[in-house]
């Protein structure tokens, strides 16, 4: 099931006012990110959520109406209330989620509202931070990057291909209350712009360190840094002061074939795109960033793990690392995931990109390592582990020090 999220609005009865007020700004944009779920209605009253029962009792009792034509659902029928509280991330019964296989692109014309923060810039101190500290330790100074300026000092690494500026993905938000109600994805020209989440890559072994508490209303993630009054600024200081943290590491990714493969995380929270890039060269080795459980980014409570496409062998990092068209396996439509994360034991796994492809990759994969639970690799399109072999996927346990994928 494909779905928008939906916050609907109710104006009091009479004053049919505009659901857009002045200091709003408009943004026509071609695709959507959704996420497959359950669909969650939201009612939007003066700019705040109310419930269905209180939307219930206003209609019947004539102090409210509709201000958009009427809801999908009838908030008389449904008992379903949302709360921020739905949405806060637990520490928890923790399972492994395959982050981005439930996402996909719809391609509409939608007109959505972003707030616009107020123009107040933040007075830059000179002091707070070195002016020119730089690299992946670099303490991010908030409120005096320009939106318009990559953060390439602070270690983050800009894909100009992508023609966002150097951002890995753009969301322009709409935050009711504690949730982001809707999300536009920017596409290519588009650029970081006020109140949106600009994400970024960080080098391998690395990874975002920045995405906001607040969350997507219908489960959508979202990430990066946050652009307001102009300036960029930190959305997870609690987790780190720098752009960039490293992994649990110990995984490592080597490509031992005669032609470059491009290797591609999802962007999340963000975008879901397979857009963060390693770029493995004939004959090289280099890190794959595995996420801590305990410390890195939860999904409704659930830890979750980096998610990897593996493209066919001679396909470049620009061509693999961003959205295909499906005319070719590469990019979203690359036959192979890697599934990477640390939940009580880092787990590895190798599967088959379903159910976007049944497309075989072009190379064999095998996981290697000191000490793991079991084997795990894939052979002439095959998922072949201890207990057998079978089309979807198998996945192994580090039980002590380190392991690799390697490409052969
Ligand atoms: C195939 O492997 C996957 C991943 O390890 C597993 O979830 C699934 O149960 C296996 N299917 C069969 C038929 O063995
Ligand atoms: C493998 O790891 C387990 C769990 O850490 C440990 O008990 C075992 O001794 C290790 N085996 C080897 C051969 O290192």
């Amino acid at each position: 099931m494909k779905f928008n999220s939906v916050a609907l609005t109710l104006a009091t009865a009479g004053s049919l006012v505009a659901a857009h007020q002045h200091g709003h700004r408009h943004h026509h944009k071609r695709e959507v990110v959704t996420v497959d779920g359950p669909t969650v209605v939201r009612y939007e009253l003066d700019g705040k959520i109310i419930s269905a029962e209180d939307v219930c009792n206003g209609i019947k009792e004539g102090k409210l109406a509709w201000a958009d034509g009427n809801p999908p659902t009838d908030p008389c029928q449904t008992s379903t209330t949302t709360t921020t509280q739905e949405y806060t991330p637990t520490v928890a019964p923790a399972k492994f989620i395959e982050t981005s296989s439930s996402t996909t692109t719809t391609t509409t014309t939608t007109t959505t509202t972003t707030t616009t923060t107020s123009s107040t810039t933040p007075a830059a101190t000179s002091s707070a931070s070195s002016p020119t500290a730089t690299g992946l330790d670099a303490v991010f100074p908030d409120g005096e990057i320009d939106c318009g300026t990559f953060p390439s000092d602070y270690g983050a690494v800009s894909l100009d291909y992508l023609g966002l500026g150097g951002w890995s993905g753009i969301q322009y938000v709409t935050i009711v209350g504690e949730l982001v109600s809707s999300i536009i994805t920017a596409v290519t020209g588009d650029s970081c712009t006020e109140g949106a989440m600009c994400s970024y890559a960080c080098p391998p072994g690395y990874q975002k360190a920045h995405w906001p508490s607040t969350q997507g209303a219908t489960g959508q993630s979202v990430g990066g840094l946050r652009c307001k009054g102009g300036k960029l600024y930190k959305t997870n200081p609690d987790l780190s002061d720098t752009l960039c943290i490293q992994g649990v590491g110990g995984v490592t990714v080597k490509n031992t074939l005669s032609q470059h493969v491009a290797v591609c995380r999802t962007d999340y929270p963000g975008t879901e795109s397979e857009t963060v890039p390693i770029s493995l060269a004939a004959g090289a080795e280099d890190d794959l960033t595995c996420p801590d459980g305990a410390t890195y980014y939860q999904w409704e409570g659930k830890i979750t793990s980096a998610q990897y496409y593996v493209n066919p062998a001679g396909v470049s990092q620009e061509e693999g690392c961003q959205w295909g068209d499906g005319s070719q396996p590469v990019g979203n439509f690359a036959p192979i995931n890697l599934g990477v994360g640390e939940n009580n034991g880092k787990w590895l796994s190798i599967f088959q990109n379903s159910p976007t492809t049944t497309e075989k990759l072009d190379f064999n994969i095998k996981i290697k390592g000191d000490n793991l639970s079991g084997s795990c690799k894939y052979e002439n399109g095959v998922f072949v582990s201890d207990t057998g072999s079978n089309d979807s996927g198998c996945t192994v346990q580090v039980m002590s020090g380190e392991a690799t994928y390697e490409f052969y």
